[in-house]
């Protein structure tokens, strides 16, 4: 059990660059997707597929591709960030603000009043690596009577953390590329059909350096936590 707990704090996003000519042994990818392959899911309904993406010209390709970022995002990713260690230390919940452009540390931004350095800067490729894992469901078929599909959705939460903690227990660094989702444009370059939607990506792979540690916080257990009823 500890070992499972120290798995589960040791897991983390770790967003550097991973050295493109150090591929994910064969071996280790079989274990993470295997890690996937024993998800739960609602109704077992298993409602994934994963694209396996190393072609290092298919990676390139879809590291070049435009992740526009919309006033909306800034605007509420605004609420999520902490301006330093300590506001962050207190708050416990959200990011650190220096992750981001200092234009978006604003609660006003708006995607106007960038000068073009900054939209330029906005354009970066994706930091490189060996493996993308693309995962895909189809939002036509749902768990029973589950609205908006939420208990399949969640099911896709599940698969995400199997597929990190596996990759953490190997050693493997994961970063969830989320803007990678909202546009066709991986879809095509993988061929992904048409009907089915990018639930998340993830980069994997070994870091190019030693990344230093940076601050992540958590409530405390009593802060979400109600004993037999809600508020008590
Ligand atoms: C559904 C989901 C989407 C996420 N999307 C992104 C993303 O697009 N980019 C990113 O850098 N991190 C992304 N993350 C990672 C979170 O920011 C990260 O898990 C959180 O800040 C806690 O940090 P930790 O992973 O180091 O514990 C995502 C995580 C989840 C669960």
């Amino acid at each position: 059990m500890t070992e499972m707990t120290e798995l589960i704090k040791s897991r983390r996003s770790l967003r550097a660059p991973y050295d493109p000519r150090r591929p994910i042994e064969p071996e280790k990818l079989a274990q993470i997707l295997e890690a996937a392959r024993w998800s739960p899911s609602a109704h077992n309904m298993q409602n994934f597929e994963i694209v396996v993406v190393d072609d290092p010209q298919v990676l390139e390709a879809i590291a070049h591709i435009e992740r526009p970022v919309s006033e909306t995002f800034v605007r509420e990713n605004y609420a999520q960030l902490s301006l330093s260690e300590e506001e962050l230390s207190q708050r416990k919940t959200g990011i650190l603000g220096i992750m981001f452009p200092p234009s978006w540390r604003k609660p006003d931004f708006r995607l106007a009043d960038l000068s073009a350095e900054e939209i330029a800067a906005m354009r970066r490729p994706l930091p490189a690596s060996p493996l993308l894992l693309v995962v895909v469901y189809d939002p036509s078929r749902r768990a029973p009577a589950s609205e908006g599909d939420f208990l399949g959705i969640v099911s896709l939460g599940c698969v995400m953390e199997n597929l990190w903690l596996a990759a953490e227990s190997l050693g493997i660094a994961m970063h969830i590329v989320s803007s990678l989702s909202s546009g066709g444009e991986v879809k095509e370059i993988l061929g992904v059909p048409e009907r089915l939607v990018i639930a998340f990506s993830c980069r994997l792979g070994y870091p190019e350096s030693v990344s230093p540690p940076y601050l992540r916080v958590r409530r405390e257990v009593a802060a979400f936590t109600h004993h037999n009823r809600y508020g008590g």
